[in-house]
């Protein structure tokens, strides 16, 4: 099975992306066939800043490779190494049509919100439909976020092979009930966009002063409390097996236990599992140099894998003359 998914290079890691995609990307490269690259085009869509981007495009490899992934296992690269995923876009926009783009609520939010929506923006879900079918992705690990963006693909890929036969592979969305939403501070979605979140690699005091942010009800600490309705718990049960979870249930329900002190536990818990991490990253930007060469290698592979697809696409519509 072949296991596709990106991440845009956009600023910084937050519990939403490590549990909704890049933990299950690494647990996936041990028994599958593993595509994972740095949506920088799709960055650009928001970073017009371009000293920003290349920063943010290192950072983003060095923050995947120390949470684990292993570019030996996997095909690892930064998709502007691979431009010929422009190429499969433009022959794609011909097989899309105006109203699937213009349904598609992340791009409806943000006009919404006013910004004032460009052609990129726009045409966004082209490019990541290309991102996919240029690399026969079958199984794409992705949070509820990106669900409408993997049907737009999975439209247009069904709709190019009814022109053309059968080219493009029909992804799957691989979207956990459980991770689909990973919930913020206030418990909206985490996002970067609603400043709730607790980011992956701070120093302890930034985490700390991100945990102690979560919202919670009045309730006196000496009164039971309800986990299935406290942000606290929401987060604090990504880092906790089924037993731990249960008795951290039990103290809840049991009263006696303050937000503050359950809070502070969080803290370390979240310090602790990303310790080894944030050291690894620190060390992988250390070396630039060698962060280049490994994303050089990934880049080589994953054109040998595109130029197949690309060469059926060129044929069959008719560019080879
Ligand atoms: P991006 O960079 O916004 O987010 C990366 C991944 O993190 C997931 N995610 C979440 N999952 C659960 N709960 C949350 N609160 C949460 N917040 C973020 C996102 O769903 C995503 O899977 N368009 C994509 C990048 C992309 C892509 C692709 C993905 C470009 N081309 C091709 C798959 C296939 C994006 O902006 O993700």
């Amino acid at each position: 099975m072949r296991v596709l998914s990106g991440i845009q290079p956009s600023g910084s890691l937050h519990l939403g992306n490590y549990f909704g995609m890049m933990k299950k990307m690494v647990d996936y490269q041990e028994h599958h066939e593993l595509f994972c690259f740095i949506a920088n085009y799709h960055a650009m869509t928001s970073v017009t800043d371009g000293k920003a981007l290349a920063k943010g495009t290192l950072e983003a490899a060095a923050n995947f490779l120390a949470l684990g992934l292993d570019p030996e296992k996997s095909v690892f690269w930064v998709q502007s190494d691979v431009p010929e995923v422009q190429e499969l876009t433009w022959a794609l926009s011909n097989f899309t049509p105006m109203g699937l783009l213009e349904r598609c609520h992340s791009y409806k939010d943000k006009v919404a919100k006013g910004i004032a929506p460009n052609h990129g923006l726009f045409a966004y879900p082209v490019l990541m439909a290309a991102d996919i079918l240029l690399f026969g992705g079958e199984l794409v690990p992705v949070g509820k976020d990106q669900k409408q963006h993997l049907e737009v693909a999975r439209d247009i890929a069904i709709k190019f092979n009814n022109q053309y036969g059968d080219v493009m592979v029909i992804p799957e969305p691989d979207i956990d009930d459980e991770l689909a939403t990973i919930p913020g501070l206030d418990g909206q979605k985490m996002s970067k966009s609603y400043k709730n979140t607790i980011d992956l690699f701070l120093d302890d005091k930034a985490l700390r002063k991100q945990v102690m942010r979560i919202v919670t009800d009045p309730t006196p600490v000496e009164d039971p409390k309800n986990p299935d309705t406290c942000n606290v718990f929401q987060i604090y049960r990504l880092f906790l097996d089924k037993q731990q979870e249960q008795a951290l249930r039990q103290r809840y329900l049991a009263g006696g236990l303050g937000y503050g002190e359950v809070k502070q536990e969080l803290f370390e818990t979240v310090r602790d599992f990303f310790a080894p991490y944030t050291r690894r990253r620190e060390e992988l930007l250390a070396d630039k140099e060698q962060l280049r060469k490994i994303l050089a290698e990934g880049a080589q592979k994953a054109r040998y894998a595109a130029s197949k697809i690309l060469r059926k696409v060129r044929k069959k519509t008719g560019l080879v003359y």
